[in-house]
């Protein structure tokens, strides 16, 4: 694993999103009520961007198809997605958002 310095917690608003490009992975770091999750960008479903998504009751709804994912655990909660996406560990260290991220990641 690898721990990897993002954006600032100020540079996400609330119930919203922004994407991380890490070694051709897109990672949606989403701010729900002021935690920070972050999840796989890429819907499991198609290709869609979560990060596009509506973000909700702790869970992202896909912009294309309307399935939601737990942000917490990465699972899909409605069809028509029926696999989850890959979660990452979200860590604050003055004011900036850590990842920890499998070294193949
Ligand atoms: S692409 Fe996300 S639900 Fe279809």
């Amino acid at each position: 694993m690898v721990r990897v310095k993002t954006f600032h917690t100020a540079d996400i608003m609330q119930n919203a999103s922004k994407v991380f490009k890490i070694n051709d992975k897109e990672i949606a770091i989403v701010n729900f009520d002021n935690t920070y999750y972050a999840i796989d960008d890429l819907c499991s479903h198609s290709e869609a961007s979560l990060s596009d998504g509506e973000v909700y009751n702790c869970k992202v709804e896909c912009p294309l198809h309307g399935a939601e994912f737990d942000l917490t655990t990465g699972e899909a909660l409605t069809l028509p997605a029926t696999k989850p996406v890959k979660t990452y560990p979200v860590s604050i260290e003055d004011g900036y958002l850590f990842l920890e991220i499998d070294n193949n990641a």
